[in-house]
């Protein structure tokens, strides 16, 4: 039966990984895949977590199997984290899951169980996968026009005006922080008119919150989810502790649902139900470290400190990139570099010109010209200006 079976075509992102481990020449320069790198080209495990780490060895007796939609304190650490102290206990319902990616999939599912005739609304551009996953899932979605691709800012009237057609019950899908892949955020009042509109239409936000840490802060990046948790009766948030943990490969990743509280505990066995169908316990030992750091004062202290180096680094190499090509273009066109916000941006080049930077220069970045802003260092940040002038970009 396995003869029946077609060839997928391979995700571009991870594709590009491949692409780039292959190329024999030493100056390549990998902007591709969403991992943060220092100035290295080294993704470190973070202090804290390895500190958390020997501790948990130290410490831990039993690989027995933890609580299906894991540990309360984990949902209580990830939720403060998220939500701030005063989040709404008793409205709220968690999930642990496999990576942010888990939590979108769950969340997806958990909105289908509730609404079959939904609509997901998704960004336009958006990260591949949202779309690749609710396509396998045979999920009906509409895009909402996100980006100008002149001024590289959100466009934020048509994206208004294509949420006008969103119906009750629909599921909109917002990213909390450091837009994938175009690095371009709504502002504190636009999310106050979005959750104006979805309040209106009774729609349900789905906020995915990856890259929280990664652009202004913990506590900005998280100012927009907050700002729709406080005002919509009925919000999804999924939330990665890929990046600002560092612990990719360990796939941790929080579901929280807001509910009315009458709801919350049927809820709450939903989201444990959907986890015993698709894979049954989540992975433990990342929820764990995550939620040792965020319990214990040293390490949450050392966890910050670090998460601000590395947020920091980012902005400088985004400043940096921004001056070097004002300087070559002799023109302000790439000042949106230093504008947007997380690890990536949208140059805005061509496909061609993309493939020119990789064929000429070693440079990889997503055929969209969604470029990796950690992947860049001081030195290799002239290279890319270069590459991209000389590409006609
Ligand atoms: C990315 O967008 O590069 C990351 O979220 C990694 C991934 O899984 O695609």
């Amino acid at each position: 039966m396995f003869n029946s079976l077609k060839a997928q075509a391979p995700d571009k992102i991870l594709a590009l990984m491949g692409q780039y481990r292959a190329d024999p020449r030493p100056e390549k320069v990998d902007l591709g895949v969403g991992v943060y790198k220092n100035a290295d080209g080294l993704t470190p495990v973070m202090r804290a977590i390895k500190t958390a780490e020997k501790q948990l060895w130290e410490a831990e007796t039993s690989k027995s199997y933890t609580a299906l939609a894991g540990e309360p304190a984990f949902h209580a650490a990830m939720a403060e984290m998220v939500l701030g102290a005063d989040y709404p206990a008793d409205r709220l319902a968690c999930l642990a899951t496999v990576g942010g990616t888990g939590a979108c999939r769950q969340a997806f599912e958990l909105a289908r169980m509730a609404n079959p005739d939904m609509t997901v609304w998704v960004s336009n551009p958006t990260w591949p996968n949202h779309l690749s996953i609710l396509a396998f899932m045979k999920q009906e979605y509409k895009l909402y026009r996100y980006f100008d691709n002149d001024a590289r800012a959100v466009a934020f009237d048509t994206m208004m005006e294509d949420l006008q057609a969103v119906k009750a019950g629909d599921v909109v899908l917002l990213h909390g922080c450091c837009h994938n892949p175009t690095g371009a955020n709504l502002t504190l009042e636009q999310w106050g008119a979005v959750a104006d509109l979805l309040e209106a239409k009774g729609a349900v936000p789905m906020i995915d919150l990856a890259y929280q840490g990664f652009g202004d802060g913990l506590e900005d990046d998280a100012a927009g989810t907050r700002l729709i948790a406080s005002r919509l009766p009925e919000v999804m948030i999924a939330a990665s502790c890929s990046k600002n943990f560092g612990i990719y490969r360990e796939r941790t990743g929080c579901l929280m649902v807001l509910s009315d509280a009458a709801s919350k505990d049927v809820t709450q066995g939903t989201l444990a139900y959907l986890n015993r169908q698709n894979y049954s316990f989540a992975p433990d030992h990342g929820a764990r470290l995550v939620t040792m750091v965020l319990t214990d004062a040293t390490l949450k202290a050392d966890w910050m400190a670090e998460l601000e180096e590395v947020r920091n680094g980012m902005l400088g190499l985004r400043e940096q990139l921004a001056a070097e090509l004002r300087q070559l273009s002799n023109s302000d066109r790439f000042d949106f570099l230093a504008r947007h916000r997380g690890m990536f941006s949208r140059l805005g080049a061509s496909p061609e010109a993309v493939e020119k930077m990789r064929v000429d220069n070693a440079i990889y970045m997503v055929g969209d010209s969604r470029l990796n802003i950690a992947g860049l260092n001081t030195k290799t940040v002239p290279l890319l200006a270069r590459a991209i002038i000389d590409a006609g970009v």
